[in-house]
């Protein structure tokens, strides 16, 4: 086990991805506040399409103190684009927290009691930005592990062995650079389809490499298809306003700022005002757990809504919308220049 820790500990040293929330190999410790930031960014998401949050997060808000005093809306508007929104309103609850504490905890238990962290965030903290050796595992640890073991037992139910194992490899030396190395390796080498076993720092040990499965490797135990769910989204437009509402800070994307919609999310809901309705074709995006239709109607009125709040369109940017909103918006673009030509 130590000797596929110090392998993978070289081969980082010489091909550590450069990432910003990063420290180099070798240099230890990082900002826990970075680390915690990029951990609950990286959920869920690419690295590729946290990289620009995360610095705007950082150039707005240096430090954890920053994060606690800045405005609900003012962070949900900044995180639009990333999805999950519950990740969102946990991270300014667990910004205020620490702030409030006077700092990060410094020991995994203390760390896991804080809003939106669970064991693989506490882990990354204390392993990353503390260097104690605690075991990061998520999706890729999981993958590689499964693969060196060549454990073919499929997924869920591998995960208590693969938890073991993972454990097991963790070194006490630099177990922060060797978290990211698993990562790192994950990321680049040992990828879901095609992995580059023959560059692979840890092919030698490996029994799946060894036994030409690698790629079989995780075994998952087949999901049942994901449920489809209707829905119809309202876009109101007045002479220079633009009809929004913030959705329930508790449910799918609680607390962003939407367009009026109903069906989709257990609730069913009367047009916020009564208009003559464009029906336009519905956009699809889908959820962890359910694939959506949402239709998308559009009407110009001035009248008084029975829900929602008038943004002057000066104010309003579609940016600001999450990911479902933004599809909503697109499509009635071609209805609104329709409307504006006629
Ligand atoms: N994915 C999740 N956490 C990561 C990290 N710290 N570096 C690179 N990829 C990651």
């Amino acid at each position: 086990m130590r000797e596929i820790a110090s392998l993978l500990l070289d081969w980082y040293d010489r091909h550590a991805r450069v990432l910003p929330w990063r420290v180099p190999p070798g240099q230890g410790g990082a900002d826990p506040y970075r680390v915690w930031l990029s951990e609950i960014m990286l959920q869920q998401t690419t690295v590729a399409a946290v990289k620009p949050y995360y610095e705007r997060f950082l150039t707005l808000w240096p430090r954890v103190e920053d994060l606690a005093s800045a405005g609900d809306a003012r962070v949900m508007a900044e995180w639009a684009g990333l999805g999950y929104y519950a990740r969102a309103r946990n991270l300014l609850a667990c910004a205020r927290t620490v702030a409030k504490n006077g700092g990060f905890p410094r020991d995994r238990e203390g760390l896991q009691k804080l809003p939106g962290i669970g064991p693989y965030t506490s882990a990354a903290i204390a392993s990353i930005a503390y260097d104690q050796p605690h075991t990061v595992v998520d999706g890729n640890v999981e993958r590689v592990v499964s693969r060196l073991f060549a454990v073919e037992t499929p997924l869920p139910d591998a995960k208590p062995r693969l938890t073991e194992l993972a454990a097991r490899l963790t070194p006490t030396e630099r177990p922060g650079d060797y978290a990211q190395a698993m990562m790192d390796l994950g990321a680049t080498i040992c990828t879901p389809r095609k992995p580059a076993c023959v560059i692979c720092p840890i092919s030698g040990p490996c029994q799946a490499s060894a036994a030409g499965i690698a790629e079989t490797l995780p075994r998952k135990r087949p999901k049942a298809a994901k449920p489809r769910r209707e829905g119809v989204a309202w876009v109101v437009l007045s002479q220079n306003a633009i009809l929004l509402e913030e959705r329930p800070a508790s449910g799918l994307l609680g607390g962003t700022m939407a367009f009026p919609s109903s069906g989709w999310d257990g609730s069913l809901m009367p047009p916020p005002v009564d208009a003559t309705w464009q029906v336009l074709d519905p956009v699809t995006h889908v959820f962890t757990h359910f694939t959506l239709d949402m239709e998308v109607r559009f009407a110009r009125s001035g009248a008084k809504p029975q829900r929602g709040v008038w943004v002057d369109l000066k104010d309003f940017s579609p940016d600001d919308l999450p990911g479902l909103m933004r599809k909503v918006w697109t499509r009635s673009l071609d209805a609104i220049r329709r409307d504006q030509d006629s």
